[in-house]
């Protein structure tokens, strides 16, 4: 089953069990896994490991690329093996066991992890355990649907675990570039100048002695739950793609505009979907993850190109993708996080990042991961990465949350992610605010009229003009910034009360 896939034969005497390979950790060990937003995760590993938290109370520190699939990282949280986790997650149970203070989760800049463990700012890997497609002659590692920061964890890991897994087609090798920068002070520049270009190698290096064991699986990722486009994501994605349209028409981009960034979730993946309906052509992504709309714009033959770290599809895409690998491959590369991410490129390459927050505030500042400034959503990711560096940054998010009992545009975020400098566009369901060369007393009157959901509309006009009477260049009322969400959390609406008729 496994001999086209373990083509250094003498590392067959390394396969074990994934209970087996679990004695190799001890707490307080710091393990990199891969995996990236449910796509090229351990599918053994994890419940071999939680069962030893059960059993003899195994912690470890996790790091991984991002999220994990097939419930990983809820699993591992409830069996308390998670001390701490970083640099991204987006599970539920893990969500809760973070926001009752029970797992101390770093929530990181996701081009960052790596360049912090290879400087000493965080504790070195002891322990990489990677899934694969194969492993080579010489060693070296293929991966599967994602890179993430898989290269980095083998370099720098004193043992390495692989999972070989048996439901991966072996079409993905080729798909991949490693590359890995030098470390500081030495550092090259990264040579990549277009979307397209490899400049790495398709396998992960690495000392065959440091590979202690190999784990054989044959299990597939688990899907993305993103949900359809609605009315409302459906009207974000025209805004933007007129927005488009407008820039096309003034001459500052062209009809197959610069390569695009779409972050996780409904709401981006949404918009990416909107370009369907365009008359872009020649377009190309460089971005962390592919979703079903990036493969959409593939088959159109709109997207000419998509670079990524990773590939996380719905259940049926990611099985017409797994089954027509060979179709794909000459227009596809998956990259480590560091090179997807990497601020250098975002800035080179001149991305347009179109990322989601869960609140913004009247002059632009971004809210993507604490919901009430102080509950763990999902993390940062990579909006950061992108945000501050993108040709044109873009947020989009829906109007209001929870039935119309949250407004996402609010006077002042609870948290702030990505400031008003690094924010470009603002757009909902209900229009889209243009921010460029605006003062903040403008962009607030912009983003007021453009984007606020009409319930709302009146409250934030009232709030911004007695803010302006009492001065500043931002102008804000302290005593009053944070009331909306005071009220959600007292009375379950951000909504004020109508007054009784006397
Ligand atoms: N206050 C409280 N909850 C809010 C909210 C707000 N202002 N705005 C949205 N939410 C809730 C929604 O109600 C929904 O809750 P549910 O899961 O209980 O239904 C949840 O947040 C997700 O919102 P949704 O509208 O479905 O959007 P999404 O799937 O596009 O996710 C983010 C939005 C912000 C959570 C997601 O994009 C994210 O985690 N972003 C940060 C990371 C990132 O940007 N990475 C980019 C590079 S990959």
């Amino acid at each position: 089953m496994y001999k086209d896939r373990i083509r250094h034969t003498a590392l067959e005497s390394r396969i074990m069990s994934a209970e087996q390979a679990a004695t190799l950790f001890r707490s307080g060990m710091t393990v990199g896994m891969s995996g990236f937003t449910k796509a090229g995760d351990c599918k053994a590993l994890p419940e071999a490991l939680a069962q030893r938290a059960r059993e003899d109370g195994l912690r470890l520190t996790v790091v991984t690329g991002a999220s994990l699939g097939n419930d990983n990282d809820g699993m591992m949280a409830q069996a308390g093996l998670l001390e701490r986790r970083m640099p991204f997650q987006a599970d539920a149970t893990l969500r809760k066991a973070i926001n009752s203070g029970r797992v101390m989760f770093m929530d990181q800049h996701l081009s960052e992890t790596v360049e912090q463990l290879r400087c000493g700012h965080l504790p070195g890997i002891d322990v990489a355990v990677v899934e694969a497609v194969a492993i080579r002659e010489d060693g070296s590692i293929v991966p599967t649907t994602s890179v993430g920061n898989t290269a980095s964890f083998v370099q720098q890991a004193r043992k390495v675990i692989v999972e070989l897994n048996l439901a991966m087609p072996l079409a993905l090798e080729g798909l991949h570039d490693i590359y890995l920068p030098e470390d500081r002070p030495n550092r090259q520049p990264i040579p990549l100048t277009s979307v397209s270009q490899r400049i790495g190698t398709t396998s992960i290096p690495v000392d065959p002695e440091r590979i202690a064991a190999i784990v054989i699986t044959h299990s597939d990722d688990s899907p993305s739950a993103n949900l359809p486009p609605d009315a409302e994501t459906q009207a974000i994605a025209r805004h933007v793609v007129d927005f488009f349209s407008a820039e096309v028409a003034a001459g500052r981009l062209t009809p197959s505009l610069l390569p695009l960034q779409a972050g996780i979730g409904t709401i981006a993946n949404a918009v990416l979907h909107g370009l369907l309906e365009s008359s872009f052509s020649g377009m190309t992504m460089y971005s962390e993850v592919l979703q079903d709309s990036s493969f959409e714009l593939l088959d159109s033959g709109q997207f000419t190109f998509a670079s990524a770290s990773s590939i996380t599809l719905s259940e049926e895409m990611n099985r017409k993708f797994l089954q027509n690998v060979d179709r794909y491959a000459s227009r596809l590369i998956l990259r480590p996080q560091e090179i997807s991410n990497h601020p250098e490129i975002v800035r080179r390459l001149g991305i347009i990042g179109i990322n989601t927050a869960l609140e913004f505030d009247i002059y632009g500042n971004v809210n993507s991961t604490h919901v009430s400034g102080t509950h763990m959503m999902n993390g940062i990711g990579g909006s950061g990465d992108f945000a501050r560096n993108a040709h044109l940054s873009i947020f989009v998010t829906k109007s209001v949350a929870k039935d119309g009992a949250i407004s996402s545009v609010v006077p002042m975020v609870t948290h702030v992610d990505h400031t008003e400098h690094d924010v470009d566009i603002v757009a909902t369901e209900w229009g889209l605010a243009d921010l460029r060369g605006l003062a903040p007393r403008e962009r607030a009157a912009l983003i007021i009229e453009r984007c606020v959901h009409p319930d709302y509309r009146e409250m934030l006009r009232s709030y911004h003009a007695r803010a302006c009477a009492a001065g500043g260049h931002t102008p804000h009322l302290l005593a009053e910034a944070f009331e909306w969400h005071q009220r959600y959390a007292t009375t379950g609406s951000m909504r004020e009360a109508i007054a009784e008729p006397a």
